[in-house]
């Protein structure tokens, strides 16, 4: 069995037998809204400050600016932990679609010009960043990203699969945020699932006009886990899990 690592998510811990297994990926899947990067930035901010765990965060979605306001939301200050040389941004941003179609539009140039993906080069600039800080935690937010990137489903694959044994072989304990699989990957097999330790899902139901958040862990290697599908909820806080209140399956 490995250690495990708390994620400090209120209640979430208690689902997964006090947290992460140490070193390992875990993939939180869900719906645009469903709060991803709330989860995945709470797992970085409570390991610095209740864990004294640095971390890093690689964003393919947003600057670092943007992401630095909407934390401050939560009480969240990421820029002081950052002067404080506990937590580091990675902006990969240019390698999103966005960046892609200004290329195209404008005809921009960019080190991440052509049909490869960087990633080398991206896990190298990881690397760097969490020998500066001894990183203990990492996010990737987010590999739907890759999916806008490549159109071409094998050469999806191939950018998902790289992408993942890259940061499995790193040994950190990382979170990767994806899109829910059956909207961005058709009817193929998703193969991100296969290939991390853990696979959480969140997603909003909607019943009778009102809306419930839940969330359900799917698998956690090493891991005793309560697979039942529970609610949670987002307020300034940030995430809480309620791990005892079922909303289907066994009570
Ligand atoms: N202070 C708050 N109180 C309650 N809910 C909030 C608060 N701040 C954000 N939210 C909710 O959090 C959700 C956004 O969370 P987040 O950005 O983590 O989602 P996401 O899954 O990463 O979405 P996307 O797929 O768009 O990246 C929204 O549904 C929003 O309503
Ligand atoms: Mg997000």
């Amino acid at each position: 069995m490995s250690k495990s690592i708390a994620t400090g998510i209120q209640g979430l811990d208690e689902l997964i037998s006090g947290g992460f297994p140490e070193g390992r990926i875990i993939l939180v899947v869900g719906g645009p809204g469903t709060g991803k990067t709330i989860l995945a930035s709470q797992f970085l901010y409570r390991g610095i400050y209740d864990f004294n765990e640095n971390g890093v965060f690689i964003s393919l979605d947003e600057t670092k600016s943007h992401f630095y306001k909407e934390m401050q939301s939560f009480g969240w200050d990421f820029k002081k932990a950052e002067e404080e040389r506990r937590f580091e941004f990675l902006d990969a941003t240019r390698i999103s679609r966005v960046a892609i179609l200004r290329e195209k539009l404008y005809g921009e140039t960019s080190v991440l010009r052509g049909k490869q993906l960087p990633i080398d080069k991206l896990i190298e600039d990881l690397q760097a960043k969490i020998q500066k800080i001894d990183a203990k935690r990492v996010v990737l937010d987010t590999l739907a990203t890759l999916f806008y990137r490549f159109p071409d489903p094998i050469e999806r694959r191939t950018a998902v699969v790289d992408v993942i044994e890259s940061l499995s072989e790193l040994g950190i304990t990382t979170i990767i945020t994806t899109e829910l699989a059956r909207l961005t990957l058709d009817r193929e097999v998703s193969i991100e699932e296969y290939l991390v330790h853990g696979v959480i899902m969140m997603q909003t139901l909607f019943s009778q006009g009102a809306t419930t958040r839940a969330l359900q862990v799917e698998k956690m290697r090493e891991t005793k886990i309560n697979p039942n599908l529970v609610p949670y909820t987002i307020d300034r806080n940030g995430v809480e899990v309620f791990p005892n209140m079922t909303l289907f399956g066994e009570r």
